[in-house]
């Protein structure tokens, strides 16, 4: 599978094509100081085999913040050292720290805006990303991603709603300015040879907002200006943000969030078109830069699809691989069928709105970090049968089944529909301790067959319960 070659990357060599794109853990208290749960989360990321683990958000600035891991000083150097560290024993692939600045907001609902920063301020940054590069590098990091997506300052900069009237702000060119002396103060400070990525939105999401045509653009500036991957996000601002009372604006509670987060009710790969667009817009250009294409990705068939059609060079997996972070293990031995699969409920997403542990729906309660087992012995279903049923009320499907038995526990449950002959499709999950699911998406005019897999901690799926066939009246 072209999923699990090789790509050279400035002077880093990926040993496969997938990517953790960063994910807030929260596990940080506001000291921003790496502890034991970041160190067991990334590492645990590091052993699942990803090519390249970009590492959570951490900030160059010593502004206020909830938890959220700090690059800002050198006392945090000698944590993400030992941190770079155990990644690198655990696992093949890289890791590099992803580099943040930030506005200011205030639970009163204000935020700081782009407009608001003095000249002094605004030229400050560049230095404040270039110092904090260094530190990655001394902690022994193989390379830096500059946080240039969702509603934080860079992206502020190249937003359509960058209200500046000097040189940072209007014309796309103005724009871009201060990214791309970012990216240069960078570039300075870490040489030729390190390689620097950049995250940025290939389509801002919302209403005014810039699209892929202006993206296109900004990809390619970005290239020219020799950056060494670019990884594509969508949305996640707070101009569509959804105001609560007294607390301070999350960016991702909007379209734009949804954007950024893709949830049940989005199609798989539904971003796709903009990593695409844009790759193909560099190629046109002649120019190779690698491009990381993102969200709702997780089957190894569309991946493999996505890199043999061009349409993106690395694929970025992020809710996936928290949900199962030995998801690149087991596909590259050929087992997705062990693999825990993230159903896109977005508790992740809800759990860092709410500064809480970003944790997985899907794991056992209370757990703060996946599950690990070698169990092989898989999950059975008790003597009396799976017995799954299936009632219609209030014009949706409602399942029941027995709870299925194993030694080390029942992990969850995959629930499969065919829609008339087609083949099934695993449509959702739910926990082990839930044997009951509606599936609101049935409609009269199409007969259904249901069938339900409980799985174990390790993957071990049992065999399919009994059927059962819908026709919705
Ligand atoms: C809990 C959580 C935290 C995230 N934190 C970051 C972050 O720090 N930086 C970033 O660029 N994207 C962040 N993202 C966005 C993801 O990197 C990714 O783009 C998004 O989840 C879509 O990819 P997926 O469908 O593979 O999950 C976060 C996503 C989630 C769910």
């Amino acid at each position: 599978m072209k999923l699990f070659s090789p790509l050279a990357v400035n002077s880093m060599t990926l040993p496969n094509r997938l990517v953790v794109p960063a994910m807030v853990t929260r596990l940080s208290g506001e000291d921003g100081f790496v502890n034991q749960p970041i160190t067991d989360r990334y590492v645990r990321f590091a052993q699942g085999g990803a090519g390249l683990v970009v590492l959570e958000a951490m900030a160059v600035h010593g502004s206020k913040s909830g938890p959220l891991l700090r690059i800002s000083g050198d006392e945090f150097v000698t944590g993400l050292r030992d941190l770079a560290s155990k990644m690198h024993d655990a696992g093949p692939g890289k890791c590099a720290p992803q580099i943040i600045h930030f506005l200011k907001i205030s639970r009163t609902g204000w935020r700081q805006k782009v407009q608001d920063l003095s000249v002094a301020e605004v030229l400050a940054i560049p230095g404040l990303y270039a110092q904090a590069a260094v530190r990655g590098l001394q902690a022994g990091f193989d390379a830096i991603e500059l946080h240039m997506a969702h509603a934080y300052t860079l992206s502020s900069f190249l937003s359509r709603h960058n209200g500046r009237r000097d040189d940072y702000g209007g014309s796309l060119q103005r724009r871009l300015r201060l990214p791309l002396e970012t990216l240069a103060a960078v570039r300075a400070a870490v040489g030729a040879n390190v390689p620097v990525g950049i995250r940025f939105d290939g389509e801002e999401c919302v209403k005014g907002g810039y699209t892929l045509d202006e993206a296109r653009v900004m990809a390619l500036r970005f290239a020219q200006y020799g950056v060494d991957w670019l990884s594509i996000s969508a949305g996640g601002k707070f101009e569509d943000a959804q105001p609560r009372e007294g607390e301070p604006l999350y960016p991702y509670t909007g379209y734009s969030g949804e954007r950024c987060m893709p949830g049940r009710n989005y199609p798989p790969a539904a971003n796709l078109y903009i990593a695409a667009g844009i790759k193909d817009h560099l190629r046109q250009h002649g120019l190779f830069t690698p491009v990381v294409a993102t969200g709702k990705i997780n089957r190894p068939e569309l991946a493999e699809d996505i890199l043999q059609a061009g349409q993106a060079d690395l694929i970025g997996m992020a809710r996936p691989i928290l949900a199962d972070p030995d998801w690149p293990r087991k596909v590259q031995a050929g087992r997705f069928d062990k693999v825990i699969r993230c159903c896109y409920a977005n508790v992740c997403k809800a759990k860092d709105e709410r500064f809480q542990t970003v944790t997985c729906f899907l794991w056992p309660r209370g757990a703060i970090q996946a599950p690990q087992s070698t169990d092989t012995t898989p999950p059975v279903w008790p003597a009396k049968g799976a017995a799954l049923v299936a009632d219609i009320s209030q014009a949706r499907v409602s399942l029941k089944w027995n709870a299925a038995e194993d030694a080390e526990g029942v992990y969850g449950y995959d629930i499969w529909r065919a829609e008339g002959t087609s083949p099934p499709q695993r449509i959702d999950a739910v926990p082990g301790a839930v044997h009951a699911y509606h599936d609101s998406n049935a409609v009269a005019g199409l007969n259904y067959r249901y069938f339900v897999q409980a799985y174990d901690f390790a993957g071990n799926r049992s065999v399919a319960s009994s059927e059962v066939e819908v026709s919705m009246p």
